[in-house]
């Protein structure tokens, strides 16, 4: 009788073991990370200004390039049309989703500092691309040196004008530091030459219809508007379609900014004069492997310029190569 009565207590204590074991592992089993479910090392995410921007959609390429070479998987988002406050709820979110690690435009904003603290507080590195956000603790920046570039447009125009210009700039948004640098750097070597004037500003919210709104309005301020400077990828393009327009008597010197097809036909066309290129699709691929080190523990310099120069009709290789 007692060794049927112990048998039976064995044979139900190995079945609860048995059950607590299954059902314990289930309900308490941590889950694996995307990363360590799929084949991919580590998950990045981007975030542009404006998601479908031809020009962020190059970084994105890039950034994909380097990503799928390293196991890497990107997402790429952005707002709709370019807004802070979108642009900052995506960075939140990103951190809040527990990614590997973030890249996106710097915002010069508090709420900007305090979302990249919090990102590295919480041990997800973010690096700035395209647009430094230096006040930030953001780890290191991956981009052109924007005053630079600004300083290269203005020795352009002083070196292929003459005699007294008034000069209108459409620049993307007044309140994005990377154009607030190319106006500065433009502006600070017209400075030295008194012939040169800049009449007036306008935004074109980094489009072409604002572009256009842009050019038109520097235009009613300033019928005597001799050249333009268009700080954003699509500024050029904008100005160029206001000025083709207007028969007037002196065409207008126009240097613009980026390489997107549109441009560089209009400068093969000679309608735009020179443009400062950008290698977005270089920025993306070299984004991805910054952040790549800076997760195994590799602190690069924090400055991660890539190129700017100037490219106009003169030049065709380059004009090939720049439009890839
Ligand atoms: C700038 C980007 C901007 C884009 C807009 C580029 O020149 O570097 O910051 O989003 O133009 O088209």
């Amino acid at each position: 009788m007692k060794k049927i009565g112990l048998s039976i207590f064995t044979a139900i204590f190995f079945l609860n073991a048995g059950y607590m074991l299954f059902f314990g592992r289930e309900t308490f089993q941590v889950k694996p990370s995307a990363a360590q479910t799929s084949k991919y090392l580590y998950h990045f995410v981007l975030i542009s200004e404006e998601i479908d921007n031809e020009y962020w959609r190059l970084v994105e390429k890039g950034a994909k390039a380097e990503a799928d070479k390293r196991h890497i998987h990107l997402d790429y988002i952005g707002p709709k049309q370019a807004n802070n406050e979108e642009q900052l709820t995506l960075i939140d979110k990103a951190i809040a989703g527990k990614v590997d690690g973030i890249m996106t435009q710097g915002l010069s904003s508090e709420k900007f500092n305090y979302l990249v603290n919090k990102s590295v507080q919480k041990g997800i590195p973010l690096i700035t691309v395209d647009t430094d956000a230096p006040g930030s603790e953001r780890q290191v920046y991956v981009g052109s040196d924007n005053y630079r570039a600004g300083q290269l447009a203005g020795e352009e125009l002083v070196k292929n004008t003459q005699g007294k210009q008034n000069v209108g700039i459409v620049t993307g948004r007044l309140d994005a530091s990377n154009q607030q640098l190319r106006v500065k750097g433009f502006e600070d070597v017209l400075a030295k030459h008194k012939r040169i004037q800049v009449t007036g500003i306008q935004e074109s919210n980094i489009t072409k219809s604002g572009a256009l709104q842009a050019t038109y309005e520097l235009l009613k301020n300033d019928a005597d508007i001799t050249a333009f400077f268009g700080t954003s990828a699509l500024d050029g393009i904008g100005i160029s379609q206001v000025t083709s327009q207007y028969q007037s008597k002196r065409k207008p010197y126009i240097i613009s900014f980026d390489t997107l097809p549109e441009t560089m036909a209009l400068i093969r066309n000679e309608q735009i004069n020179a443009t400062v290129g950008q290698y977005p699709y270089q920025m993306g691929e070299k984004a991805v492997r910054t952040l790549l080190s800076l997760k195994i523990g590799k602190l690069p310099p924090p400055l991660q310029y890539t190129k700017t120069d100037i490219i106009k009709k003169t030049k065709p290789t380059l004009l090939w190569r720049a439009s890839r």
